[in-house]
């Protein structure tokens, strides 16, 4: 009974091993795409050649990623990505966290978009891409003036109205008093 048992789950196991092309190797093409070492920090290391701009970033948004994030960054069916209100507050729903009220360091929104986003086809965006739809989110969200292309030395300099409600929280200040949040 248990013999029978072991060896029907074994077959099963085989066969969705099978299906689900366990154990395939990957192609360094596809290591490539999601290899995307090292993760990009707040002072810019990390990021890579190439620029974007506000034009191309609205174009490339409308494309890509209008679908889930609203025409023009409202949030639906997905995440908001512009944000109002400001400051949030603790009544503030998660749902009106954003890009504007919410995200601390400019070169994040970098990472992350180049790293998982379009969701479903992550790393499927080039570095201008990624820079160009960086300046547009930026400039819709009023933090830049939208006039400079977005490239590795422009974006860390960005200012983002959320850096100023992030603090180290008192207790790891008392155990680490040299660390300081850049
Ligand atoms: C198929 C739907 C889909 C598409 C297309 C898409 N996104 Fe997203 N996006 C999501 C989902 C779902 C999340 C939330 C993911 C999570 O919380 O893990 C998200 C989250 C985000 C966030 C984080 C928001 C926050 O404040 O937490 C950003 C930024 C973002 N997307 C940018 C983009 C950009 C730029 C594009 C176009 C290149 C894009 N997305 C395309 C579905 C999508």
């Amino acid at each position: 009974m248990y013999k029978r048992l072991l060896v029907g789950l074994l077959a099963l196991g085989l066969a969705m091993a099978a299906r689900y092309h366990l154990g395939t190797p990957l192609t360094p093409e596809q290591v490539g795409q999601y290899d995307l070492r090292p993760a990009v920090l707040p002072d810019g290391r990390g990021l890579p050649p190439g620029q974007g701009g506000v034009e191309e970033g609205a174009r490339i948004y409308a494309e890509r990623c209008a679908s889930c994030h609203g025409k023009s960054g409202e949030g639906y069916p997905f995440n908001r990505l512009v944000a109002e209100p400001f400051p949030i507050t603790p009544e503030t729903e998660s749902s009106q966290f954003a890009i504007g009220n919410y995200w601390q360091y400019p070169t994040t929104l970098f990472d992350y978009i180049r790293r998982a986003m379009p969701y479903g086809n992550a790393g499927s965006l080039s570095a201008d891409e990624v820079y160009a739809l960086v300046a547009w989110l930026l400039y819709q969200n009023g933090i830049t003036d939208g006039s400079q292309p977005m490239n590795a030395q422009t974006l860390p300099k960005v200012a983002m109205p959320a850096r100023a409600l992030l603090q180290l929280d008192p207790e790891t200040h008392k155990r680490f008093p040299w660390l300081k949040l850049p």
